[in-house]
């Protein structure tokens, strides 16, 4: 196909000291030829005519598309300018309006503004979605995005047309990203309402399919990350609180307390809480710290459910009363803590960290049943083992 159709732009305006330039369309030459040559070949010939000229490459703004007789202006600007975060399609998909700017990248267009600001996404712009390998949004609209994914996390386990394996896919990205920016701000106190919006989908999913559990399994991050750790844990004691038939509402509090029980580490010298390797005793003795912060950052968000908090104060308790903060005994640990700290152990020992592998399921189950059962709740540890090898 030959895209030499210079005449197809009118005027291209360089303003090269910031590698942006603004390109204009004879509109109606524009649709004819993309109605020829099939979507968006208008871009191409306008990225050839204006990549030769200068390094600019990337679409980011559509600025008059009024009427058909006039003109359709672009502005382009440098890809090192922007900055841009991956966008799940599959979310925005389900939506019905979207209130910040999304690019698209497929291999014939590089890279384009998809849809602006306060779009709809209509049924024209659902299939061109499928055609687009990846999404994006502006970093500098990061928290616009966020906000989209708590609103929209609810949705897709309304959509007919997904499979638990994929629900249970798209709930744990999302969920993931979610975690990170609660564990990026852990001060903010909209936190308590995000961990909440994080968890009612993963308990949705968990509460109306059988043996949910197995769906997850398959797609849980190996790599270790305090977020990925937290939400791990949080996935795990929803299954495990389920199997324990907790009612919904406990479950929901058990999922959020999993979910910031590491949340005091944010408190604590980086430096110890990312160290390879093993701590110094004066480290150790500050890490034990973090169940303490953790307790108090969620007072400070008003979070006033008991379990919850206990779930994050006391998930380093031992039932030999060799555990911190406290040196609680058995009967003094709550219900929360006990399963938070088998989700806990679990995790940690089968997920990558720089200095160690990660132990396959079963390797931790034999240790954490042959070294761990003076710390551990027998009962709790038995159903989770259970319920992993169902
Ligand atoms: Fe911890
Ligand atoms: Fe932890």
């Amino acid at each position: 196909m030959s895209h030499e159709k210079p005449l197809l732009i009118s005027r291209i305006i360089y303003k090269n000291d910031f590698n942006i330039a603004l390109a204009v369309f004879k509109f109606k030459k524009y649709r004819i030829y993309n109605g020829l040559y099939k979507y968006h070949c208008g871009i191409s010939v306008l990225k050839q005519k204006v990549i030769r000229q200068s390094n600019i490459n990337h679409i980011i703004d559509e600025t008059q598309k009024k009427e058909e007789e006039k003109q359709q202006a672009y502005i382009l600007v440098d890809k090192d300018m922007l900055n841009l975060i991956p966008v799940d399609k599959r979310i925005l998909n389900l939506a019905t309006k979207v209130d910040f700017k999304v690019f698209a990248e497929d291999e014939k267009t590089h890279m384009s503004l998809f849809l602006q600001a306060d779009s709809v996404i209509d049924k024209e712009k659902k299939s061109k979605l499928k055609y687009a390998e990846k999404i994006y949004a502006l970093e500098s609209e990061k928290d616009k995005y966020d906000n989209f994914l708590e609103n929209h996390l609810q949705s897709i386990l309304r959509d007919n047309s997904l499979s638990l394996d994929e629900k249970t896919d798209i709930i744990y990205a999302a969920s993931s990203d979610l975690t990170h920016k609660l564990y990026a701000n852990p001060d903010a106190l909209e936190n308590a309402t995000l961990s909440e919006n994080i968890v009612k989908p993963m308990l949705d999913t968990i509460i109306h399919n059988e043996n949910t559990i197995s769906s997850y399994l398959k797609i849980i991050e190996y790599d270790y990350y305090t977020h990925t750790h937290s939400l791990n844990v949080s996935v795990y004691a929803l299954c495990l609180g389920n199997e324990l038939n907790l009612d919904e509402e406990k479950l929901t509090s058990l999922g959020r307390a999993a979910l910031l029980h590491d949340i005091g580490k944010s408190k604590i010298d980086p430096k110890i809480v990312n160290k390879q390797g093993k701590l110094t005793q004066e480290e150790f003795e500050m890490m034990k710290n973090h169940p303490t912060y953790g307790y108090e950052i969620a007072n400070s968000y008003k979070i006033e459910d008991k379990n919850i908090l206990e779930g994050i104060y006391q998930h380093h308790e031992k039932l030999d009363g060799n555990g911190y903060p406290n040196k609680l005994s058995d009967k003094e640990i709550g219900l929360f803590p006990k399963i938070i700290s088998v989700c806990d152990i679990f995790d940690a020992l089968t997920t990558r960290r720089s200095y160690k592998s990660a132990m396959k399921s079963f390797e931790a189950l034999t240790l954490m049943k042959t070294t761990m059962n003076s710390h551990l709740d027998a009962s709790i540890l038995n159903t989770f083992i259970k319920m992993l090898h169902k």
